[in-house]
């Protein structure tokens, strides 16, 4: 049987990693918010609407740079490491919208209908700033569990293939992950195969952060090839940057 969202929860990709959540509770969460400079988003998506949440993986641009302007306009409050948070805080914003968090155990945040897992990434992570670089906490990925129902994905952020994503289908169970596949910053086609067969648990697979930029060659296609040489049937779900899906 394909997969499918449950009732009620959609999710729209706007390219590379910047993907809006709605859950069947009408909570809007944008996840690694990069539009205005985003080459793959759509010119008439640039703005994704009301937020409630934004959750940031890390410091690079091409996941945060759009987090102040968006929560200022729409009061969203922003899940991310306590670096970025003392960095948000000194361009503005509003301290009582920061949840600071870190990796480890569950942070359940029952006004948006999710309790959040952050998780382990290899990567790096600098907020550049005018002529400097801010140290912006390490990067992390995202489980998300909708409190209603229990459905719950993984959000891997950027990063390189760790064995230990095992762990996360073993701890939370997801049914489905979104993975980066273009390679160069992150997981190619071939690193990514590997991960979703670590990801034991997960049904469907959406793949991001490729396209983008030429020097992220990795595609869906190639993501299939290197699933059936491991023999891997996990569905994939190849979006178009503007798309939504379920709802
Ligand atoms: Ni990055
Ligand atoms: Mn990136």
């Amino acid at each position: 049987m394909p997969f499918s969202l449950p009732e009620g929860l959609s999710i729209t990709w706007f390219g590379h990693a910047t993907f809006l959540v709605q859950t069947p509770g009408g909570k809007r969460i944008l996840i690694d918010p990069f539009l205005t400079h985003n080459p793959a988003t759509p010119s008439d998506r640039k703005d994704p609407g009301p937020v409630d949440l934004i959750l940031i993986t890390h410091g690079h641009g091409d996941h945060c740079s759009d987090a102040v302007d968006i929560a200022k306009k729409t009061g969203a409050s922003i899940v991310c490491m306590p670096e970025m948070g003392a960095f948000l805080g000194k361009k503005g914003l509003d301290q009582s919208k920061l949840v600071e968090a870190n990796k480890g155990g569950p942070i359940p945040l029952p006004d948006f209908g999710v309790t959040l897992i952050m998780t382990h990434a290899i990567h790096s992570g600098g907020i550049e700033d005018g002529d400097t670089v801010v140290y912006g906490g390490e990067p992390a990925g995202y489980v998300v569990t909708l409190n209603d129902g229990g459905f719950t994905f993984y959000f891997a952020g950027d990063t390189a293939l760790f064995s230990n994503m095992e762990l996360i289908s073993e701890l939370y169970e997801p049914t489905l992950a979104l993975l980066p596949i273009g390679g160069w910053y992150t997981m190619g086609p071939r690193e990514a195969a590997r991960a979703v067969r670590y990801l034991s648990t997960v049904r469907a697979v959406i793949p991001m952060h490729y396209g983008t930029f030429p020097v992220l060659t990795g595609t869906p296609d190639a993501l299939k090839a290197e699933l059936t040489k491991l023999g891997v049937t996990t569905e994939i779900l190849t979006m178009t940057p503007g798309e939504t899906i379920g709802g």
